[in-house]
């Protein structure tokens, strides 16, 4: 380690002295425990770069800033630093939800005023704020009589990197307009134009995750592969090829960095989540986290349909059968997609046709919300839209209003389209305002929002915490018909260090038969111990338990499912390598009660668990669900073992993870 860090000072030295020989201009600010550190530099002839050290590593070098414009000079070059201003915070902040009840946000920040030394002198800010996790930047603009009625054609923003690290990726609408693709890992060299979040192993072992926090009426960042260990922003466009229109004064997103020393860092980072604006919505007391049941599985598997003929999912009858189940197993909502008009035919095709108002015929929303309040259930509603924004901002009042009246609180809604309206992407600037639309609407009328085929998230839950959980990943469904057979054994244990790093994600485990037959052979490839675990690796406010209810009839996993949190007042990660396997530990937000989850790719694994996370002086009772014998995702998937122990915070539990297997682990003060 020690060699590294010699290796990446004498490194930094040389790239300083040639980068210093042209810098006019050096300013630094550190992170509160001196380790992360960004230096902002102005060149002598205007140009501003950063550059971010962790511990003497150079993690980010030199790398440029700054933006283009259609029909206006850029602003890149030829500016002047005017003054700066440094402050420091140091707070704590509670969530109404979350991953951990309280958020430590403690930084220093470096603000730097910089405007152009001639005419027409455009002034542009760059802020930093430098945590112990990792590092944000954003652009500000204020106000000034040249940038009126901008057009964005491009953001210079660059990442630069010392040596070739190696990137886990998902590629930019070539697969997929909403992140449904598999990520894998390369040398960045070889990758393409990439998503955020994009996770980074450095030579040195470090991990470093780019994405960006607040994204606010702006275009998202995409990366792109410009030169040899180099990443530029690429903005998603509109259709006509412009990046963003805005006016000043206004601010870009946050671009984030996080770096960590283990793949578990990643994960507990709390940097996209400070980098947010704290709650616009005052009374938080209708926001309510679930664990729901629904009809849905059924659809994927061909068992219903969503529309209207013999084998219509969404009927009163069935409805209620489904309401029964969750009232007696606990659950408190009940997803019931199909329930309106316009699914009949090729319901992907256009969206029109949808009524978010009309139910159809078979299905009574009136009686059937009044049956779910008797039995103490909610009904969750669902908006497919296919991708008809437009379409669907028309009746969005009138359908917020409809379920407000009828006691629904938490809607799914749904763009399956490769664009929204036809011609838009839906991490364009169009779909981030029309998604900001659809989460202050809902708000106006007490609704939760769970987005699939969303942009992604950056932290908005804190600003709107009624945007509980979103898509924009590979869940479950792929597991009933992806011609590829179905999400592999590695997926799950990438996701936590990628997907997940942009926020809470409806997968929607807890499939328990794995003998379904789907056209294409698809399945789901785990070990049923790894579907229990995934509950806690995994974390959505809205967890699902995805099966058919018949399926979870007789089978004593099926209480781990019944008794798992879905949010929790902390998490750590005892051990993860990308790709191969995790163990998370959380713990409950009401209770003394922690939890563990641990998978595994194809791989059988031995795996330790120090227990020190539990309260020293404390016995706790602990029920684990781990593989049973030759338990094995291909050919024996459902075998658990079921035992009881007493431990302590002293005791070592050894995990054995079967082939795509897992363990997961209720822990109960005694
Ligand atoms: C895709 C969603 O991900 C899935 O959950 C839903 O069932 C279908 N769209 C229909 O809306």
């Amino acid at each position: 380690m020690k060699n590294k860090s010699i290796k990446s000072i004498l490194i930094y030295t040389l790239i300083s002295l040639a980068f210093a020989s042209c810098v006019e201009k050096e300013i630094s600010v550190s992170s509160p425990d001196s380790k992360n550190k960004v230096i902002f530099s102005l060149t002598d002839e205007g140009v501003p770069y950063y550059s971010i050290l962790s511990e003497d590593e150079i993690i980010v070098s030199p790398s440029k800033m700054g933006f283009e414009f259609e029909e206006t000079a850029s602003m890149s070059e030829g500016f002047e630093v005017i003054s700066t201003e440094t402050n420091s915070v140091d707070e704590t902040w509670e969530q109404p939800w979350g991953e951990f009840k309280q958020v430590q946000n403690n930084h220093n920040e470096l603000v730097v005023h910089l405007k152009e030394k001639e005419a027409p002198h455009r002034s542009m800010d760059i802020i930093f704020r430098v945590f112990n996790d990792g590092v944000g930047y954003r652009y500000s603009f204020p106000e000034q009589p040249s940038l009126k009625e901008l057009k964005i054609s491009n953001e210079l923003t660059e990442f630069n990197f010392v040596d070739e690290p190696e990137v886990w990726w998902a590629p930019v609408h070539s697969e997929n307009s909403y992140y449904e693709s598999f990520y894998r890992k390369s040398p960045l060299n070889q990758t393409d134009t990439i998503n955020t979040p994009a996770t980074f192993e450095l030579k040195s072992g470090k991990y470093l995750a780019i994405h960006e926090a607040n994204l606010t009426d702006f275009a998202s960042m995409t990366l792109y592969n410009s030169e040899d260990n180099q990443y530029k922003s690429e903005l998603v466009p509109w259709a006509d090829g412009v990046k963003v229109y805005t006016e000043a004064p206004f601010e870009t997103p946050w671009r984030t960095i996080i770096v960590a020393k283990e793949p578990g860092g990643l994960m507990t980072s709390t940097l996209m989540l400070n980098l947010n604006e704290p709650s616009e919505i005052e009374d938080l007391s209708w926001i309510e986290p679930s664990k729901y049941m629904g009809i849905w599985w059924g659809m994927h598997l061909g068992k219903y349909s969503w529309g209207q003929g013999e084998k219509h999912g969404a009927t009163t009858e069935n409805t209620k059968d489904y309401i029964d189940f969750a009232a007696a197993h606990g659950f408190d909502g009940v997803l019931v997609e199909g329930w309106n008009v316009g699914w009949d035919g090729d319901w992907t095709a256009d969206g029109t046709a949808f009524s978010f108002t009309e139910p159809y015929p078979d299905f009574d929303l009136e009686e059937i919300s009044e049956y779910a309040a008797t039995k103490n259930v909610r009904l969750i509603g669902h908006h497919e839209t296919a991708g008809a924004a437009k379409h669907y901002e028309k009746q969005m009042d009138n359908a917020f209003a409809l379920y407000q009246k009828l006691g629904v609180n938490a809607v799914k809604t749904g763009y399956v389209n490769k664009y929204l309206d036809k011609k838009e992407w839906h991490d364009g600037q169009y779909g981030v305002r029309h998604y900001r639309k659809v989460i202050e609407t809902a708000a106006k009328y007490n609704i939760m929002i769970n987005n699939h085929e969303p942009v992604k998230g950056t932290g908005l839950q804190r600003t709107y915490p009624n945007l509980m959980t979103q898509e924009g990943g590979r869940g479950q469904e792929y597991n009933a018909w992806s011609a590829d057979g179905g999400n592999t054994p590695e997926h799950t244990t990438v996701v936590p260090f990628t997907r997940m790093l942009s926020g809470p994600f409806d997968f929607t485990p807890g499939i328990f038969d794995f003998d379904y037959e789907t056209p294409n052979g698809a399945r789901v490839q785990t070990t049923l111990a790894k579907q229990l675990a995934l509950y806690v690796v995994l974390f959505s406010p809205f967890q699902m338990a995805s099966d058919l209810p018949e399926n979870y009839i007789g089978k004593p996993e099926f209480d781990f499912v019944k008794q798992v949190p879905s949010i929790w007042a902390d998490t750590k990660v005892l051990n993860a390598e990308i790709g191969e396997y995790a163990t998370v530990v959380r713990k409950d937000w009401e209770t003394e009660d922690w939890y563990l989850g641990a998978i595994t790719d194809e791989k059988a694994r031995n795996l330790q668990a120090s227990l020190s996370f539990l309260e020293p002086g404390k016995k706790y009772q602990a029920i684990i669900y781990s593989d049973g014998k030759n338990a094995n995702y291909k050919t024996n998937p459902t075998p658990v073992n079921i035992t009881t122990k007493t431990v302590e915070s002293t005791s070592v539990l050894d995990l054995s993870l079967q082939p795509g297997g897992g363990t997961a682990i209720r822990f109960s003060p005694l």
